[in-house]
């Protein structure tokens, strides 16, 4: 199995993977909440630059105080012992002013943005259903008949609403570029509305433990030009009919590998009417994803056959039982998977 995507981004960071937590926020790091790309995550980089130059501030004064008392009141021999001071109400009404005053500074900002974080996108806002599982996301777009997994397609410069909720335990939604993160929690719905103004592609994380493949419950948004996110969404309908071969004669047989070896009971897949199952994610057009397996491999076909043959073995706790098919029929299947564009 080749490594995972995320990995294979950054090649040359490996090494370094320890320094992850003094370096993760800037330079080349997919995933950094200091480098905004929607107005939730700039209210938020806001909030924290604010509260980081008060906290340097309250810093630099302090302890320049304390350096200056070490040195002006040392003991020296000979010299007399310093006078002590005992009550001073000047100096004790300015310790309790300052403080208070410096708090008000941080709390008005960080009561404003959580109100202005908290609220509901416009009625025009594009709404997408965002449900977690272990160990992948479940996109639904109701308003556009697509049901995908793990890759989110959003258009820019519009208000989007992700509406959250989860299908086993908790899980936590968070694309730090765009903002977040925010809990998914079962028979619960909590809601994100941004709106990001700058395409792009933005790694996001389940941020909550929710177990042994917690850390491979990836996901990635793709912010697009309307024009771009318009091709996507026609190509995702299931209108636009069955896949086409692309030519590959195995992709028949693997159809109906689908169907013999119960990939059906797990799997919705549009073209094919035996394939309405809701436990694993919807196929109907999973060769056009970039990812398979919770965004954790490339889409390619060595990584989908050696998936299906054993998930649990490439993906700690995969509920999807090892087919241990031979090479015959994997490469149908794999086939037949690719053709789904
Ligand atoms: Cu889902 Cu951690």
């Amino acid at each position: 199995m080749s490594e995972p995507v995320y990995f294979a981004a950054v090649p040359r960071l490996k090494w370094s993977l320890w320094l992850l937590p003094a370096l993760a926020c800037r330079g080349p790091f997919p995933q950094s909440t200091l480098d905004p790309r929607s107005d939730f995550s700039a209210a938020i980089d806001g909030l924290f630059t604010n509260i980081f130059w008060w906290a340097l501030f309250v810093f630099v004064v302090v302890e320049s105080l304390l350096v200056y008392a070490i040195i002006r009141y040392r003991a020296r021999p000979g010299a007399p012992e310093p006078k002590p001071l005992h009550g001073h109400t000047a100096l004790e009404i300015g310790w309790t002013l300052a403080p208070a005053l410096i708090l008000v500074f941080i709390a008005v900002p960080t009561i404003r943005t959580i109100f202005a974080t908290a609220g509901h996108a416009p009625p025009s806002a594009l709404r997408v259903e965002v449900i977690g599982h272990q160990w992948w996301w479940e996109f639904r777009y109701p308003s556009l008949g697509i049901t995908t997994a793990n890759e989110l397609h959003l258009p820019v410069h519009t208000p989007i609403q992700l509406d959250l909720s989860s299908a086993d335990i908790i899980h936590s939604f968070w694309v730090p570029r765009l903002g977040g993160k925010r809990d998914l929690t079962p028979g619960h719905v909590t809601r994100i509305a941004f709106r990001s103004d700058s395409a792009g592609e933005y790694l996001g994380q389940c941020a909550e433990f929710c177990g042994v493949s917690h850390a491979n419950m990836r996901l990635r948004v793709f912010v697009q030009p309307e024009a771009e996110f318009q091709a996507w969404v026609a190509g995702q309908q299931p209108a636009s009919g069955p896949a086409a071969a692309g030519g590959d004669a195995r992709v028949p047989e693997g159809r109906q590998e689908f169907v013999r070896n119960g990939c059906i009971a797990c799997h919705t897949i549009a073209e094919l009417p035996q394939a309405r199952g809701v436990l694993g994610p919807n196929l109907s057009r999973v060769g056009s994803r970039t990812t398979i397996a919770g965004g954790l491999f490339a889409n390619t076909a060595d990584n989908l056959r050696r998936w299906i043959h054993n998930a649990p073995a490439v993906k700690p706790g995969a509920l999807m039982p090892p087919s241990l098919l031979p090479d015959s029929e994997l490469d149908a299947l794999v086939a037949y998977l690719q053709s789904l564009k």
